[in-house]
């Protein structure tokens, strides 16, 4: 076993749900650089890397799993990565509640869980208020992408944000079209033959609708 890492530097403590009260990310970086929002990073591959190869951005996850958000917080203070915060919650809340107006630059959302059984889908984060959501969070001209492997999911997640007045679609790309990405499932996914979907939709421009 090696020296326990200190992650408090990295971490982004919650905001209980008690408080009406939004993160101030100037004030938590130390910085007003630009800020991307990561919704489920799993092991974490892509914010680890994003925020390495661009310090000059802020990156922020959100994970459910403690053990993943543990081992991201890990790797991420092993390496002095500090523009990088998790945070251990429910994505779908942490935007709803904790993330001001106008305040993000990027979000993404790789792989989420698609629920596939019919009864689940109401669990799937990317419906028509998260779009609502996504549009009161993000800057002008900010992007929302999106990757799933999973069809019906895709289909779903490509109308919810076409049917969203506030954005306008800037990417798709199917199967062998669409470009490598870097996180965890991705790589497993490919390895696995699976057709992959990605999207971008970018924030217009407020008043454009
Ligand atoms: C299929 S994995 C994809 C992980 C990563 N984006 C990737 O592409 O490698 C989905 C991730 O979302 C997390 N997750 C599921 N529901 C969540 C929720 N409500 N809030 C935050 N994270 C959630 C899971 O724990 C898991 O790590």
């Amino acid at each position: 076993m090696g020296v326990p890492t200190d992650i408090s530097p990295v971490i982004l403590e919650q905001i209980p749900p008690t408080q009406d009260r939004r993160f101030e990310f100037a004030e938590l970086f130390g910085n007003d650089n630009p800020v991307e929002l990561e919704l489920g990073i799993g092991k974490g591959r892509f914010l680890i890397l994003s925020a390495a190869d661009h310090p000059e951005r802020n990156w922020v996850g959100v994970e459910w799993a403690s053990r993943y958000y543990r081992l991201v917080a890990e790797r991420a203070a092993k390496r002095g990565l500090l523009n990088l915060r998790v945070l251990r919650d429910d994505a779908a809340r942490v935007v709803r509640d904790n993330i001001a107006n106008e305040s993000i630059d990027a979000l993404h959302v790789y792989f989420p869980d698609p629920w596939p059984k019919d009864r689940h889908k109401k669990r799937r984060l990317i419906q028509a208020p998260f779009a609502r959501e996504a549009s009161r969070i993000l800057k002008p001209g900010g992007l929302v992408k999106l990757a799933t492997d999973h069809e019906d999911y895709a289909v779903q997640m490509e109308s919810v944000f076409q049917a969203d007045p506030d954005f306008e679609q800037t990417f798709r790309a199917v199967g062998d079209d669409a470009p490598e990405g870097v996180t965890n499932w991705e790589i497993k996914f490919r390895r696995e033959g699976r057709v992959i979907h990605k999207f971008a939709f970018a924030r217009k421009p407020r008043g454009s609708a």
